[in-house]
């Protein structure tokens, strides 16, 4: 995306918060950074900062986000969410990125819990959520979004067995700016519906592609086994453990 960029995404956002403003970088270190930075100094909910290369891109459990120049989508939205919103705020990020992503490529990634959107189980998406979160004024979540879309995996061997990007399942390059504004979009309809009763944890438990299968879990330092038998109406993974037992996972990864 050249810097022109910025008006052409203008062009298509049809947002009131969300993207309030958009500031456009051609290089950061990461966008979480600078947007925490910009939060720190007292930016308003609905910034969104955009590069088209990350130096220092990073993703959960401090790995890398590989985030080569001009091929994909890294942002990051400051959002100021009530404290009532909080546990069901990972699942209205991605419905709304999976409802942009629907609606201009026809494709329809799942969910691996708590948050990877993925196409034939390989990952398309990465979501990572900071925040500082405290009973004073200033609180506020950092929700960082990468998109693998104009991305040849073939260039990296280490994400060959695990990615995929829009180009590798259309056969096409997708217009950034165009991907970018749907799904920013869908994120703020998505961030304002939670204020009213809504479906979503239905919508999102129906999109999770590994309930009731078996799965090995990170939780911190160990793991788990057993079968992701459900999640409860925070977005907890209850896994089912080989003797009957139940545990509630509120964090963690699923890793096989
Ligand atoms: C993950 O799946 O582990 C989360 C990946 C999040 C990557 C995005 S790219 C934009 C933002 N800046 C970063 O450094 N990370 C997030």
């Amino acid at each position: 995306m050249p810097k022109s960029s910025e008006i052409e995404i203008s062009q298509f956002l049809e947002t009131e918060i969300v993207g309030r403003p958009l500031l456009h970088f051609k290089k950061l270190p990461s966008t979480m950074d600078e947007t925490r930075s910009r939060a720190e100094n007292g930016a308003a909910e609905g910034l969104v900062i955009v590069a088209e290369e990350q130096e220092a891109g990073r993703g959960r459990f401090d790995r890398k986000w590989v985030s080569p120049p001009n091929k994909n989508l890294y942002f990051s939205i400051l959002l100021k969410p009530k404290p009532e919103q909080l546990p069901r705020i990972n699942m209205a990020i991605s419905l709304g990125i999976i409802d942009g992503i629907k609606a201009e490529t026809k494709l329809k990634p799942t969910i691996k819990w708590p948050n990877d959107l993925r196409l034939k189980r390989r990952k398309l998406c990465g979501i990572l959520i900071e925040g500082k979160v405290s009973n004073l004024e200033n609180s506020y979540l950092i929700v960082g979004i990468g998109i693998n879309v104009n991305l040849k995996v073939a260039l990296y061997p280490e994400l060959v067995p695990i990615a995929t990007s829009i180009l590798e399942e259309l056969g096409i390059e997708y217009s950034r700016p165009k991907l970018l504004s749907a799904v920013l979009n869908n994120i703020e309809k998505r961030y304002i519906s939670l204020n009213g009763n809504n479906t979503i944890l239905q919508e999102w438990k129906s999109l999770l592609d590994n309930l009731g299968k078996r799965v090995n879990v990170r939780i911190g330092d160990s793991s788990e086994a057993g079968i992701a038998k459900d999640v409860d109406r925070n977005g907890n993974l209850i896994l089912e453990r080989e003797d009957g037992s139940k545990l509630v996972v509120p964090a963690g990864e699923i890793i096989a």
